[in-house]
């Protein structure tokens, strides 16, 4: 009986720490790559000085504004270069952070 409960909670929490770890690795990884955008555009996007701020701006309109910065269509002082380093992927990932702040 003891030993029933027991293996019956230990069951519980090892499906809660299961599915927290799964939830937590997909949010980090939207959330580390918008980071480094954080220093200049502001925290989620929201930027508190000269800037542009890009929260809530379609996920379309940020993935086109990074490939046009990358291809050198867009001119830029700064987000040419920055914005080479990201794969198609983590451009989308970044595209759909911040049109939801
Ligand atoms: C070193 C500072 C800096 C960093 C880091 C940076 N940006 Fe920028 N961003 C700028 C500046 C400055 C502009 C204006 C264009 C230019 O001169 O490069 C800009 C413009 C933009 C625009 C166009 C906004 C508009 O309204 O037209 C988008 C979208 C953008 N950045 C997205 C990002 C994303 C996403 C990241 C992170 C992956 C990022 N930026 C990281 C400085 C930065």
């Amino acid at each position: 009986m003891h030993i029933k409960i027991t293996a019956t909670i230990l069951l519980f929490f090892s499906s809660l720490v299961v599915s927290a770890t799964g939830l937590a690795v997909e949010i980090s990884q939207a959330a580390m790559l918008a980071n480094s955008c954080a220093g200049c555009h502001g925290t989620y996007g929201k930027s508190p000085g000269a800037i542009p701020a890009i929260n809530g701006k379609s996920a379309s309109f940020i993935v086109e504004s990074l490939k046009d910065f990358q291809s050198g269509a867009r001119p830029s002082t700064v987000m040419g270069r920055h914005a080479n380093g990201y794969s198609d992927q983590e451009i989308q990932l970044i595209a759909e952070f911040f049109s939801k702040h």
